[in-house]
């Protein structure tokens, strides 16, 4: 045996067998779900840029103004999911160029929240169709101050209905069932 031959053996001895490839290391867990939110002024910011549907004008019903209806959703819902994720924005403006009037509603899911209404959601109001808006009051239901067609309606009088949606009401944003 040559002494390259000799040598080359020993090396492959010494080697052993081809190294078996290692599983890929260990990634850090998915994030648990998030399980409570609550919506500061930042998270209303430049909603006017987020996904949004076109409900067109629609007359004064005794609740909204009258005026051109669009909705917006900071993120949609995952096909076949049974209801929005915390952390779900959704804003409705209605917006009349005729006078300049608008009326701005938002909707948080919020978490363990509004057991007696539309479970989970925080309700707002926002201040104008800007691109910042403020928040005019929030919680579970409109303040005694806060009147709509005259009257004090509460916010959960309609949505708590939507039980089968999650308590959201426009048709285009449906839960789809696959
Ligand atoms: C008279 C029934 C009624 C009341 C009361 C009501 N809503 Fe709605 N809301 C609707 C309907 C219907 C829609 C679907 C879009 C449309 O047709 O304007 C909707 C849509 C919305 C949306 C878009 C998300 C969704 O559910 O489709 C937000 C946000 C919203 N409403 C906020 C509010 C807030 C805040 C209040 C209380 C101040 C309120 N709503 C009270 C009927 C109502």
């Amino acid at each position: 045996m040559s002494k390259t031959v000799a040598g080359l053996i020993v090396l492959l001895v010494a080697c052993g067998a081809p190294p078996v490839p290692s599983a890929p290391a260990p990634t850090a867990d998915a994030p648990p779900p998030v399980t409570s939110f609550i919506a500061l002024l930042g998270d209303f910011a430049g909603f006017e840029q987020w996904p949004q549907f076109d409900l067109g004008e629609q007359p004064a019903d005794g609740f909204h103004v009258a005026g051109h209806r669009r909705v917006f959703i900071n993120r949609p819902a995952a096909r076949a999911a049974t209801s929005f994720p915390v952390g779900t924005v959704i804003v409705k403006t209605v917006f009349d160029p005729s006078d300049g009037s608008s009326q701005v509603f938002a909707m948080a899911k919020r978490g363990s929240f509004n057991f007696g209404g539309a479970v989970g959601w925080e309700f707002f109001q926002l201040d104008a169709v800007t691109a910042s808006p403020n928040i005019v009051w929030r919680g579970e239901t409109p303040p005694q101050t806060a009147l709509y067609g005259g009257q004090h309606v509460s916010c959960n009088l309609c949505h708590a209905m939507a039980t089968a949606n999650d308590s959201v009401l426009t048709p285009e944003l449906a839960l789809l069932p696959y």
